[in-house]
C-alpha cells in the first residue's frame, strides 16, 4: 500500500503564522507538523511515500525531509498543487502514483497519539472499498461527523449545524484504486472545495466503507491556534506515534 500526506493549502486558520509559511511546517512541541504524519504511516509499514505541497514554502518541504532518510527511508514522492481547492483535489494529483494500488492518504496536520498499524493491516486484507477512523470530540461542529446505525456508517455530514454524533471522521483515510474515478465526479461544496466527505459518501452508499475507532488522542493541528496548542502539549506530556510493543501483542 501507499500513502499520501497532504500539506498544501492556505492555513488561513493559522494566521499570523502561516503568512509567510506553509502550516505544516511549523512545529510541534520538538519537531516539524509534517514528521508526525510520515512516521504514523513508516510506522504502519509504508514505504512509499508522497507529499503533496503547494505555495510559495514547497521547496522547504525539500530541504526539510529531503529523500525521507530521518524516517528510515530511501526516497520521498512530491508534488505540486497549483491552488488550494479541497483535500479530494490534492489527492487526484496523486493519481498517477498510486498508480492502482490501494493507499492510504493522511492530512499533514493530523497528530496521533498511537499508531495505524492493525487498522492498515485490516485494510489490505479487505477486498474492495474503503476504510476510515473516528475519533470521539467535543466540538463536532468543526470536523465529518459519522452517524453510526446498526454497527455502520449511515453518512458523514461534513461540519454540520446539528451533529447526528460526536464521532469525527479523521484524517486518515484508506482508498482503493477506484477512489480517483470517484474524485472526478465530485461538484465543489459551498466553500468552493473538493470534499474528501463526498467522496466517503459514494463508498458508504454503495456499502464499500469499513471504520474503526482510534485508540489514544487525535488532533487536527490545523483546525485552530487553540488546538496547535492543544496538539503541542499533547506531544509534550504523551509523544505521539507510539508503537505497542510486540509483547502487548502487536
Ligand atoms: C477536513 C475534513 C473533515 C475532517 C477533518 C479532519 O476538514 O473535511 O471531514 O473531519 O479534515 O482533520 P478541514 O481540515 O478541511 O476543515
Amino acid at each position: 500500500m501507499k500513502g499520501i500526506i497532504l500539506a498544501g493549502g492556505s492555513g488561513s486558520r493559522l494566521h499570523p503564522l502561516t503568512k509567510v509559511t506553509n502550516k505544516h511546517l511549523l512545529p510541534v512541541y520538538d519537531k516539524p507538523m509534517i514528521y508526525y504524519p510520515i512516521q504514523t504511516l513508516v510506522n504502519a509499514g509504508i514505504r512509499e511515500i508522497m507529499i503533496v505541497t503547494g505555495g510559495n514554502n514547497a521547496g522547504d518541504f525539500l530541504r526539510l525531509l529531503g529523500d525521507g532518510r530521518a524516517f528510515g527511508l530511501s526516497h520521498l514522492d512530491y508534488t505540486y498543487q497549483e491552488q488550494a481547492g479541497g483535500i479530494a483535489e490534492a489527492l487526484a494529483l496523486a493519481e498517477n502514483f498510486a498508480d492502482q494500488e490501494k493507499i492510504v492518504l493522511m492530512l499533514g496536520d493530523n497528530v496521533i497519539e498511537g499508531n495505524i498499524k492493525d487498522a492498515v493491516h485490516d485494510f489490505e486484507k479487505q477486498k474492495v472499498g474503503a476504510k476510515i477512523l473516528l475519533s470521539e470530540v467535543e466540538n463536532p461542529k468543526a470536523y465529518g461527523i459519522a452517524e453510526i446505525r446498526d454497527g455502520r456508517i449511515a453518512g458523514i455530514e461534513e461540519k454540520p449545524e446539528h451533529p447526528k454524533s460526536n464521532h469525527a471522521v479523521i484524517g486518515i483515510y484508506m482508498y482503493d484504486e477506484r477512489v480517483f474515478d470517484i474524485v472526478k465526479t465530485l461538484i465543489p461544496s459551498g466553500r468552493g472545495e473538493l470534499e474528501i466527505t463526498d467522496v466517503n459518501n459514494v463508498y458508504i452508499r454503495s456499502e464499500e466503507m469499513t471504520f474503526e475507532i482510534l485508540e489514544g488522542w487525535w488532533g487536527d493541528a490545523g483546525e485552530s491556534i487553540d488546538y496547535l496548542l492543544k496538539v503541542n502539549n499533547l506531544v509534550a506530556k504523551d509523544g505521539a506515534n507510539k508503537m505497542k510493543l510486540s509483547s502487548e501483542g502487536a
